[in-house]
């Protein structure tokens, strides 16, 4: 079987295991709302007040369910069917199946079941982009989620870190350095899916923004989503219990997730663009 075959079986098997956990990690704790909150923040800077948008990588809806309760259209796809069958539900027990006009199985690597310039707005959100772990397939991928896009319309893409992964090995995981895929993961940012994790790429910020550089598009920012309360999951938890605190430090959060040196060592990296 080609490796890009193998590692999209991977990635299918592991999420197809993970719908319900999947569908709690963004909301499970402040920590992780904040990936959440942090990315419909910059949507509503970027994106238009309403319209039809694409959420590409879907997974279990969560973001397709907000949008479309904050007034949007919503299309969404994912790869992987226990993810679209739960979506589908997801979206009538949240009475919001009226503003979803579909929910696909399919891949972000092939749209061709869209138009071009279909959507006045484009999310590719929480990793989808990363399980793409060949880079022509990815540099399709990404060709794609702006060949649908409408010109002017914008693009979010989150994808997750190489340097906060290895942070990761570093406070969890310390004996893989010594491991074969640990070279790997640190000079080419790929992981193959032998340990726990599923295949994956790990991006540089520098990486994802010339990923986009040449496909038709302006990049507008990058923003690092868990910011500088990345690996801190505890704290930022403890901060959060205390209302006071929790608006300051929610401020620090803002005023500080788009600074260059906080956006490459982030957990989740997203990128803005807008197509030409
Ligand atoms: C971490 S989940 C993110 C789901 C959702 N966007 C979110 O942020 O909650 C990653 C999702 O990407 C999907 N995925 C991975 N590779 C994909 C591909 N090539 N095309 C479409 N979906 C893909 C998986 O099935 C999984 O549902």
């Amino acid at each position: 079987m080609k490796v890009s075959r193998m590692s999209e079986t991977l990635v299918k098997n592991y999420y197809t295991g993970y719908v319900r956990k999947e569908w709690r990690r963004l909301i499970k704790d402040a920590y992780h709302r904040l990936e959440f909150e942090t990315t419909l923040h910059f949507i509503k800077q970027h994106f238009p007040k309403n319209g039809l948008l694409l959420d590409a990588g879907g997974g279990p809806g969560r973001y397709t369910v907000a949008l479309a309760s904050r007034g949007y259209d919503m299309v969404m796809l994912d790869m992987t069917p226990a993810n679209v069958a739960f979506a589908k539900r997801q979206i009538k027990r949240s009475d919001v199946q009226d503003r979803v006009k579909d929910v696909i199985e399919g891949s972000i690597v092939d749209l061709s079941c869209f138009d071009d310039n279909t959507f006045d707005g484009v999310i590719c959100l929480g990793g989808p982009l990363s399980h793409v772990i060949d880079k022509r397939r990815r540099d399709k991928a990404i060709r794609e989620l702006v060949r649908v896009a409408k010109p002017g319309a914008p693009i979010a893409v989150s994808v997750m870190s190489r340097l906060s992964v290895l942070v990761v090995e570093l406070t969890l995981f310390p004996q893989e350095v010594e491991m074969p895929h640990y070279q790997k993961l640190l000079n080419t940012g790929d992981y193959r899916g032998q340990y726990g994790f599923t295949a994956c790429h790990f991006f540089l910020p520098e990486e994802l923004r010339a990923a986009f550089d040449d496909k038709g598009v302006q990049v507008l920012e990058l923003v690092g989503l868990e910011g500088i309360s990345s690996s801190h999951r505890k704290e930022l938890n403890r901060i959060a219990r205390n209302e006071k605190q929790w608006k300051i430090w929610q401020a620090t959060h803002l005023k500080t997730c788009t600074h260059p040196a906080v956006v490459g060592t982030s957990e989740h990296m997203l990128l803005l663009a807008r197509k030409l």
